[in-house]
């Protein structure tokens, strides 16, 4: 808010603090919400779900996961009913990359170990303006589905 107050009054004064306003706030600013992995029903692979909101000016981009249970983490999108590895993917500036079932997930692959109901695993995720945000995801039933679609 201070930030934004601050914004407001650059840009009444009409002066050079603008440009010096506008790069503080073009920053890629992200939040992590909504993550889960259904608990997994093979032994060797999984998915996990979580929203990531950009509040910035920036758009910045998912281009890595890794996480201690997984050999492998890959980011997944689903074109037309079917998987494809993503190289990255975009977290728009002012917008969210949303991970949801049915669409976008991360695979985890050559599990080490099967996380159940009730654990935490944790997550990295690599951006490339953001650098390493590290997640707790949360293990749900495997039926699991968020009460508030995101
Ligand atoms: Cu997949």
């Amino acid at each position: 808010m201070r930030r934004f107050t601050a914004c407001a009054t650059a840009v009444l004064a009409g002066s050079l603090v603008l440009a010096g306003c506008g790069s503080d706030a073009s920053a890629a600013e992200l939040s992590v919400s909504g993550a889960y992995m259904p608990q997994p029903v093979s032994d060797s692979m999984a998915a996990g779900f979580l929203t990531i909101t950009n509040e910035g000016g920036t758009t910045d981009e998912l281009t890595a996961v890794s996480s201690d249970i997984a050999g492998s983490v890959t980011v997944h999108e689903t074109v037309d009913g079917a998987m494809e590895e993503a190289d990255s993917l975009d977290v728009p500036a002012h917008g969210r990359l949303v991970l949801s079932s049915g669409g976008n997930h991360l695979m985890f692959e050559k599990l080490t170990r099967k996380p159940s109901q009730g654990e935490k695993v944790t997550v990295e995720l690599h951006f490339a303006e953001s650098g390493t945000v590290e997640v707790e995801m949360p293990v749900e039933a495997s039926t699991y589905t968020p009460k508030t679609g995101n």
